[in-house]
């Protein structure tokens, strides 16, 4: 959580991106959580279902005293069948076996019963935490995907609840299934042997104590373990992403290498965990049946020396075996348990991550719309980005803008145009001022209310894997086809969107690879359109179009501005001379304001920039 993420793209091997940092008191306490603490907050996840987990339950309970009550049908058959003579021997035997067959019956039953309700348990409740895992994130302000990477996200979302389902689907059951058999087959032993069974209670005793308290460090190694699978993801994330910068530097066999040696620490972080895992194994087994071995070995002395039966040994045997698996299997679901209690201690993190940005508790409304275009206020705002406490982006920024005025902002690379942009989009808080729209502090609007009113076409286009029709749709969801149409011809979109193979039902390819630069704009441009926001913020691109579609693009941008508020960061000459108003940035720093005619005839930044950028003298 805690990575930088330009350390991780150089040294992956220190941004260990998870480690809690030592100096919150929160998250080292967190740490020392017991496995068994951690796996609570799994508790809201599972109350919804409470039928399901009593059937398991009641199934659980059935397979259980089955399974007892075959030893105990094996010692008649041994004492009352074998032991006996003549025809009540056979008596016995077809009862006994008829018996048995019916407890094995019962056992079947009941085993598939639990299978399908705890399975159904666990899907079910990881399809919840993962949507609500994702619901949560992407409310998480921009801060919060500074600094944790998508791929990250992505690998929490699939395998670390794969782990929780695992434990829900199987491991619980498990658990609940030989903790009863323990508790039964203990019960049954003392029935059969007080004597053994109480050598053998505490032998286990003094076994099971180290192999509770080794389980902890399988729980640590687990969680580094995930930790480090989603280290490879995001690099590989981020790669994929990249694919053509890639191959055009000739990296893939750095990216190949990198990736690879992010795998090769997964591996061998999993590996130290599977090697704590055999040793707890190990370990478990040993310690068990070496108990049980001495006890049983007194118990054949005493059956030697006729205190106990044939058959009654056996069935001690029987329940030493049941007790022992018992054990052994509640030590693995224990791994199994620490596993997921890691995963479950990622995500419930990711859970509690609170978005500095939050709609206030009691949020005012928007004054009912008067004019075309929303009213903007600045008043020496002040802000640097959480990452960058040293150096502020914006200084002391006074603005006002009319409502339906058209606002060209302008300024060198890095003087604070799109973070103004941020702010008013309220993606950051400024630490210093405040700012109105229609007259309203933003902070005192629902976010949803704010963004809606804003209609953002931003300095790199985004385009969905989807259709150019959903792609534009996207600005407002409900829009019919010709109101999709209509906003894509005002942006001139809809003569290249026509030409496409399928037209309006062509793919864009993810990202929109399949589109040219201009051609991404005019898409955003006719999303933003259809938005039919009062505000409109037009990020325009650096890059140089060639003078068709820069003409068409600008065409688009003129038609966005109409009959709304618009602020534009202007890098054409075109876009300029539209304006109503220009306002020079510069080191954060408003340093002009004017006419493009006024500007130039000042002699200051601007008339050097339009010399430079618009070739004007
Ligand atoms: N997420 C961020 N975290 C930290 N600093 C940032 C972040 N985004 C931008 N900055 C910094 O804030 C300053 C202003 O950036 P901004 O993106 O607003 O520039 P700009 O005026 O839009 O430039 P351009 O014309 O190149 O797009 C820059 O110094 C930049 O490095
Ligand atoms: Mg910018």
């Amino acid at each position: 959580m805690s990575a930088n993420p330009a350390t991780a793209a150089t040294t992956p091997v220190t941004a260990t991106a998870t480690a809690p940092a030592p100096t919150s008191p929160e998250s080292s306490t967190a740490s020392k959580k017991s496995s068994l603490a951690t796996l609570r907050g799994l508790v809201p996840f599972l109350a919804p279902y409470k039928p399901q987990f009593v059937m398991a339950g009641v199934a659980l309970l059935f397979a259980a005293a089955a399974t007892l009550a075959i030893p105990y049908a094996f010692k008649q058959m041994i004492d009352l069948g074998f032991g006996a003579t003549g025809s009540k021997s056979t008596e016995h035997i077809d009862f006994y076996f008829l018996a048995l067959f019916g407890v094995a019956a019962v056992l079947a039953v009941a085993t598939a019963a639990r299978f399908y309700a705890v399975s159904w348990l666990g899907e079910r409740v990881t399809a919840d935490i993962r949507s609500a895992v994702y619901r949560h994130v992407i409310t998480q302000s921009p801060q919060f995907f500074e600094i944790t990477r998508s791929g990250e996200v992505l690998s929490r979302l699939t395998t670390d609840t794969t782990l929780i389902q695992s434990l829900v689907g199987t491991s619980i059951s498990m658990a609940l299934r030989n903790a009863l058999l323990f508790v039964g087959g203990l019960g049954m032993m003392f029935f059969t042997s007080v004597k053994l069974a109480a050598i053998i209670i505490v032998l286990l005793f003094v076994t099971i104590l180290p192999i509770i308290l080794y389980g902890r460090r399988v729980r640590t190694l687990s969680r580094d373990s995930q930790d480090r699978i989603a280290d490879a993801s995001a690099v590989a994330g981020e790669i994929l992403n990249a694919m053509t910068t890639v191959q055009a530097y000739t990296h893939e066999k750095i990216e190949a290498d990198r990736f690879g040696s992010s795998v090769e620490r997964a591996f061998i972080t999993a590996i130290r965990r599977i090697r704590a895992r055999s040793l707890l194994t190990v370990l478990a087994i040993v310690l068990i049946f070496g108990a049980i071995v001495f006890v049983l070995w007194l118990g054949a002395h005493a059956v030697i020396q006729g205190s106990m039966t044939g058959g009654e040994l056996g069935q001690f045997i029987l329940y030493s075996a049941i007790v022992a698996g018992a054990v052994g299997a509640l030590a693995e679901t224990l791994g199994e348990a620490q596993r997921a209690a890691g995963a479950t201690e990622r995500l419930l993190e990711l859970l509690a991550e609170r978005s500095p940005i939050q709609s206030p508790d009691k949020p005012l409304s928007l004054p009912p719309r008067t004019q075309a275009g929303a009213s903007l206020e600045m008043h020496d705002v002040t802000f640097n980005y959480p990452s960058r406490p040293q150096s502020a982006s914006l200084t002391h920024l006074t603005l006002s803008v009319k409502a339906g005025e058209t606002v060209a902002v302008v300024g060198p690379s890095g003087a604070g145009k799109t973070t103004l942009f941020q702010l008013l989009l309220r993606f950051y808080d400024p630490q210093q001022g405040r700012i109105l729209l229609d007259g309203v502090a933003i902070g005192d609007l629902d976010l949803h209310v704010l963004r809606d009113a804003i209609g953002i076409v931003p300095q790199d286009t985004v385009i969905f894997a989807a259709d150019a029709m959903e792609n534009i749709r996207y600005g407002r969801v409900d829009a019919t086809d010709d109101e999709v149409i209509a906003a894509a011809k005002m942006a001139a979109a809809h003569e290249f969107i026509e030409k496409l193979p399928d037209g309006y039902k062509s793919f864009l390819g993810e990202r929109g690879v399949r589109l040219s630069g201009g051609q991404r704009q005019r898409i955003a441009i006719a999303r933003a359109l259809l938005k039919n926001p009062p505000l409109l913020l037009l990020d325009e691109a650096t890059s140089a179009l060639d003078a068709e579609s820069e003409r068409l693009v600008q065409g688009a941008l003129e038609a966005a501005m109409a009959g709304r508020t618009t602020l534009v960061i202007a890098h054409r000459l075109a876009t300029v001379q539209k304006a109503d108003r220009i306002i020079v940035l510069d080191e954060g720093r408003l340093v002009e304001t004017g006419t493009h005619a006024s500007l130039v005839a000042q002699g200051g930044i601007y008339a050097n920039l339009a010399a430079l950028q618009f070739h004007v003298k």
